[in-house]
């Protein structure tokens, strides 16, 4: 794989991939990354590696939705791998206004993989980066497996299921060769503050109210991005072409008790001026409509075949999380101010 186009790069897991590919893996290609900046895209992830390796790490603005842009970037640059992170990715986004998921998550899949199709002599790898949501709702008991139906519950999930669905019938019907990813939910550095982990690290630190849906009984399986990232290179190395795998860390909680532990991190980490306690900061509200219960996965096909396991446990990559936060006020700044969007504009759409 010498030249890897990265989809969505300038997003939360696709930064983490192109810095851990660039710095610290055995990787001498080059890497086209390829996003068109919506609010979750910040190019500023990446600005330092830019600089750092101009023949190595190219940033193209564009939309994969666009056609003739896919078919230009896949011919000059002869990419010979894809890593498609490139999605709409946030759940209650998808309640309010779904139609950007299906044009991203579906027609611009579909359009890469036309893209790569046509380019399939020089192709190696079309490697998909979704999520457990297509899998649907678990109750207490049980996991999601490689051979679980799907049965997915959001739009989200329904557009990243169908984007799955076309990689499948890509393979079998023009024998394109693809590998599939199911991970469970992610937090790290980088992630936009709309996610339930950054979200609650940053209302607690600016002493707002931390809103969960419901009771806070719904339970998510947690994985630290660069564990997620190292599966991902994995996979693409290794895995068996036309074959999925379910990516977890093992880690089940219960939104409360997630929450619950990022106050008393934070207590601890960076404690209030009165010595209070973050946790009198939780409000219950409103359920999300059809809030999945459960998610959990079984992992054990990437563990036995490709020998992969998660190095961060639930606490060591929430300290690192927390930390990076902290650290990294004027990314927030940016992130969360009309001013980011405005430098985006200077810098890409002149
Ligand atoms: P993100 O929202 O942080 O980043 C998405 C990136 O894609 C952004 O940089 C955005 O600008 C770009 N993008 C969006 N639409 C585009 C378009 N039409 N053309 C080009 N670029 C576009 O998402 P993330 O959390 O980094 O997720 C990355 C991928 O991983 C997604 O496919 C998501 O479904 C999957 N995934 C995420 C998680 C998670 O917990 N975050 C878990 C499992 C799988
Ligand atoms: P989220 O980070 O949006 O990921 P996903 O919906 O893809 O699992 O949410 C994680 C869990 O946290 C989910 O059960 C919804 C819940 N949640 C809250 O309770 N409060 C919030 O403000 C958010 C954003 C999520």
């Amino acid at each position: 794989m010498k030249n890897i186009l990265v989809t969505g790069g300038c997003g939360f897991i696709g930064t983490g991939f192109i810095r851990l590919l660039l710095l610290d893996r055995d990787f001498g290609g080059r890497i086209i990354n390829v996003d068109n900046l919506t609010y979750a895209g910040n190019p500023a992830n990446l600005r330092d590696l830019e600089k750092r390796y101009p023949e190595r790490y190219i940033f193209l603005k564009a939309d994969i939705c666009d056609t003739d842009a896919m078919a230009r970037i896949f011919n000059n640059y002869k990419i010979d791998a894809v890593c498609h992170f490139a999605a709409e990715s946030h759940v209650d986004r998808s309640i309010v206004a779904p139609d950007a998921f299906i044009n991203t998550n579906i027609i611009g899949t579909f359009n890469l993989l036309e893209a790569a199709r046509r380019n399939s002599n020089r192709l190696v790898l079309f490697h998909h980066v979704s999520t457990d949501e297509v899998y649907g709702s678990l109750g207490p008991d049980g996991f999601f497996t490689e051979q679980t139906a799907y049965k997915p519950n959001s739009p989200y999930s329904a557009s990243k299921a169908a984007s799955d669905h076309l990689l499948r019938a890509y393979s079998e019907t023009y024998s394109l060769p693809v590998t599939i990813s199911n991970c469970s939910n992610n937090y790290g550095p980088y992630q936009f503050p709309e996610k339930l982990i950054p979200l609650m690290i940053l209302n607690a630190l600016e002493d707002k109210p931390l809103p969960v849906y419901g009771q806070g009984d719904n339970i998510r399986d947690w994985l630290y991005v660069e564990d997620h990232c190292r599966a991902v290179w994995q996979i693409m190395l290794k895995g068996t072409r036309g074959e999925t795998y379910n990516i977890g860390g093992r880690c089940e909680l219960a939104n409360i008790d997630t929450v619950n532990m990022l106050c008393d991190l934070l207590d601890e980490m960076q404690p209030r001026s009165d010595q209070s306690s973050r946790r009198n900061l939780i409000r219950f509200v409103k359920d999300r409509p059809g809030h999945d219960l459960r998610y959990a996965i079984d992992c054990s096909k990437l563990e036995n075949e490709l020998g992969w396991s998660p190095v961060e446990s639930f606490e060591t990559g929430l300290r690192k999380t927390i930390q990076w936060y902290l650290d990294n006020p004027r990314w927030v700044k940016r992130v969360k101010s009309g001013e980011y969007l405005k430098w985006v504009e200077e810098q890409y759409n002149k």
